[in-house]
């Protein structure tokens, strides 16, 4: 880590609805869905990402994307986004309104045919599109290289790769980038390594790190983005989540167990950890099966318990 401090503030990205609920066994009515969306919106968070405009084939669990979007309460303050895939999920998007389009595509072609069913030239084709579509909506377009920090068919992705395709973002017109570890392959000295990379590259283009806590890494290579001055995260509640089509995938960092962490360093982000573990300790009833994520049940740092009676040192 080259600056050992930290940002003045880190902002926190929601993803439980997308990434989160994606992957999940069970549909979520599409009425728990929107009260889940308006009780986040509460809770503090910079972005929430809604839902996924994708092929209800490909995702059957977030087919009513158009229903949700429709129906949540925009807080103001809050950046509302969709993932999309293609300019058929874009236009779906531009017409819900939303504040941001993710734009997807994976950096190694195995995972983008794996997961988009194009090559990443076509991905990146339709893109194009999708920024030309975009353009007068006031929509805001992010772009996230997925398997950025390793592909589980291909592995380890090198970082010119990744920068390239950074750049190739941010000529077509997006305003954004998100540098995603879909199977949570990345390690902190990585981490560091492709962040500090990124901001000499591209100064202050506004960088979000998606973490997958697959391998355990997840909060230590927060730590790392942080100490190279990356000041955005997605996280899911509860820490659910993973992309359907990678092999092995499986939760985003926890949400509540990152705004623990920073809250306990002393890094704001805005965020109300009481009403946020309320919800991730409501989320087992809902989708009817334990969470990974572990301040939920752990509970705060702070949270003491009773000493135990009447202790006293052995003589
Ligand atoms: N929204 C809704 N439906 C869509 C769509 C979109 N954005 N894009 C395509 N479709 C529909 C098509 O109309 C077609 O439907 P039909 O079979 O009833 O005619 C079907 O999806 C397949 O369309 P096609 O253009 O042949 O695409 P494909 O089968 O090659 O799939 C994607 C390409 C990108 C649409 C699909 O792979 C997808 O949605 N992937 C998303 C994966 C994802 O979300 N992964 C996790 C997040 S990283
Ligand atoms: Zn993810």
């Amino acid at each position: 880590m080259s600056s050992g401090s930290f940002p003045a503030r880190v902002f926190i990205q929601e993803v439980v609805t997308r990434d989160g609920l994606q992957i999940e066994p069970r549909f979520l009515p599409t009425a728990d869905k929107i009260a889940l969306i308006d009780a986040l919106s509460d809770t503090g968070v910079a972005k929430i990402e809604v839902t996924s405009f994708v092929s209800p084939k490909a995702v059957p669990n977030l087919a009513d994307a158009a229903e949700v979007a429709r129906a949540i309460t925009r807080r103001p303050g809050v950046t509302y986004v969709a993932l999309v895939p293609n300019l058929r999920g874009a236009e779906a998007a531009l017409d819900a309104k939303m504040d941001e389009l993710n734009l997807v595509m994976s950096v190694s072609e195995t995972h983008n045919l794996a997961n988009m069913r194009m090559t990443p030239a076509q991905s990146l084709e339709g893109f194009r599109a999708i920024v030309a579509a975009a353009t007068g909506s006031g929509a805001r377009l992010n772009g996230s290289i997925a398997t950025a920090f390793g592909c589980p068919f291909e592995g380890a992705q090198p970082a010119g790769k990744v920068l390239a395709l950074a750049e190739a973002y941010l000529e077509a017109g997006m305003n954004s980038v998100t540098l995603a570890d879909t199977t949570g392959m990345a390690n902190p000295r990585q981490v560091a390594e492709l962040v500090a990379a990124f901001r000499k590259r591209f100064g202050g283009v506004e960088l979000t790190l998606h973490f997958h806590n697959t391998r355990g890494m997840g909060l230590a290579n927060v730590l790392a983005a942080l100490g190279e001055g990356a000041e955005r995260f997605d996280a899911s509640l509860g820490g659910i989540g993973g992309c359907p089509f990678a092999p092995g995938a499986t939760g985003n960092i926890s949400t509540e167990d990152l705004v623990h962490m920073l809250e306990e360093m002393g890094v704001p982000t805005g965020v109300d950890l009481a009403r946020l573990l309320e919800l991730a300790r409501a989320l087992p009833a809902l989708l009817g099966h334990d969470i990974p994520g572990q301040v939920a049940k752990a509970g705060r740092s702070g949270d003491l318990h009773p000493a135990p009676t009447g202790l006293k040192a052995a003589s």
